[in-house]
């Protein structure tokens, strides 16, 4: 018998600072309607030092972990692009901070911001031959370009936190997808540097092209087309980017699909367009957001594609389960957007070089106002010193 197997929970958590982009424009010279219209943005999550991949992780993840699945997690998959360590894995800091079983298998997974896509796909493999295990899986990252670059505007930071079980609560993976690899250079970041190297331009024509190929793989594997879709969720690092993929499928829909497609990605990108990119968290956070403010039911499809540069491109669906709106706190992800507080330009700018670097002496974090459950104290040893209230 075939397990139905996808997301039981997902939880969020990105910090409690964030730049308003009319501000962020008017410092830089540039027409607000260009970051509120032409990139679609409008707050950008600003990061303090004393949080990282890790500490995000762990907050998003303790919204949706009980006594019972911290026992049945089998394995944690950590999918990020700005770890802290070249050997150490950032899912082993996390199975201690959040106190799981020892036996768990805590690995990271890199592949820019397919990362997250690799684990729930991975984690959904090993779930459907082991259905009474739970896979915990992670898209967490801090999305830096350098001040006064191009790239600044699409910044951004948070986690995502999946729970992946068998008969789960919001969605069951359709058992197909398609994928697609390139040796592409349109963003990477070598080792040693703390901003990527990007062209942003090339990047979101090989993004588009990715897409088209896997959704064209896809619906040959599976006779389905776009009548088939409630919803298409993307990849948003900046949500302009998922608009102009939408925009190359929209006309193989009838003239009432498409403004059901439309409205379905205007919820798709209400929260990420509060907090900017979060790299591999993105499509995660733009799913999260469709189930919070879009209309669907149960029964519905919703088609995913994933994308990371390098690259990586995955097309996926998953059909909507009925009791999809416990899998996530919705009061308390309205609660964490609305409670941030917005710094002014050169606030973020001092932040954006206080944090601690990757190569320097030990130091403490002055905590200051960051009042998250796990947070970054400093560095002690060479070793990083994590802590939770
Ligand atoms: N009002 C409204 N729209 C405006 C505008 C204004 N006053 N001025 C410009 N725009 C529009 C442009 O027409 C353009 O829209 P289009 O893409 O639909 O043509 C958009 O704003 C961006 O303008 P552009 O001049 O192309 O911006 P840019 O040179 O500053 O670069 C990015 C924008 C996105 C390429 C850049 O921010 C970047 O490289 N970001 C990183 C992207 C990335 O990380 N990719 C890899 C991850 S998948």
């Amino acid at each position: 018998m075939t397990v139905a197997v996808g997301i039981d929970r997902l939880g969020f958590y990105t910090p409690s600072l964030y730049l308003e982009m009319t501000d962020l424009a008017e410092a830089r010279g540039d027409d607000p309607a260009k970051y509120h219209i032409g990139i679609g943005q409008d707050k950008q999550a600003v990061i303090p030092p004393t949080q990282d991949v890790v500490t995000m992780a762990a907050n998003a993840a303790e919204q949706i972990l009980t006594a019972e699945n911290r026992q049945a997690i089998k394995m944690v998959l950590f999918g990020t692009e700005s770890g802290v360590d070249n050997s150490k894995a950032t899912a082993v800091y996390l199975a201690h901070l959040l106190q799981l079983p020892a036996d768990t298998r805590a690995i990271e997974i890199k592949q820019a911001c397919y990362g997250a896509t690799a684990g729930l796909q991975l984690a959904a493999d090993y779930v459907r031959s082991h259905p009474t295990a739970q896979v915990l899986v992670i898209g967490s990252d801090i999305a830096r370009y350098g001040l006064r670059s191009a790239g600044e505007v699409t910044q951004g930071g948070g986690a995502v936190a999946m729970l992946v079980t068998a008969d789960p609560q919001i969605l069951v993976l359709d058992a197909e997808s398609s994928y697609h690899t390139e040796d592409v250079m349109d963003f990477w970041r070598p080792l040693g540097r703390t901003e990527a190297l990007v062209d942003g331009k090339y990047s979101t024509n090989v993004y588009l092209d990715f897409f088209k190929t896997v959704w064209r793989t896809y619906q040959q594997q599976t006779d389905r087309a776009i009548a088939d879709f409630a919803a298409l969720a993307f990849h948003i690092p900046f949500t302009k980017m998922g608009l102009k993929a939408l925009r190359q499928v929209l006309p193989e829909a009838t003239p009432e699909q498409q403004e059901t497609l439309q409205a379905a990605f205007e919820a798709s990108q209400r929260d990420n367009r509060q907090v900017g990119n979060l790299y591999t968290g993105s499509l995660y956070l733009s799913l999260l957001s469709l189930l919070r403010h879009g209309d669907l039911v149960a029964g519905d499809r919703i088609g995913c594609f994933s994308y990371g540069s390098g690259a990586e491109g995955e097309f996926y669906s998953g059909v909507l389960q009925p009791n999809y709106r416990q899998g996530f706190d919705d009061a308390a992800l309205t609660a964490l957007l609305a409670n941030r507080r917005a710094v002014s330009v050169a606030e973020y700018e001092a932040l954006y070089t206080q944090r601690l670097d990757l190569q320097g002496a030990d130091r403490q974090l002055a905590v200051g106002t960051d009042s998250a459950a796990y947070y970054l104290a400093g560095r002690q040893h060479q070793q990083r010193q994590y802590r939770h209230r």
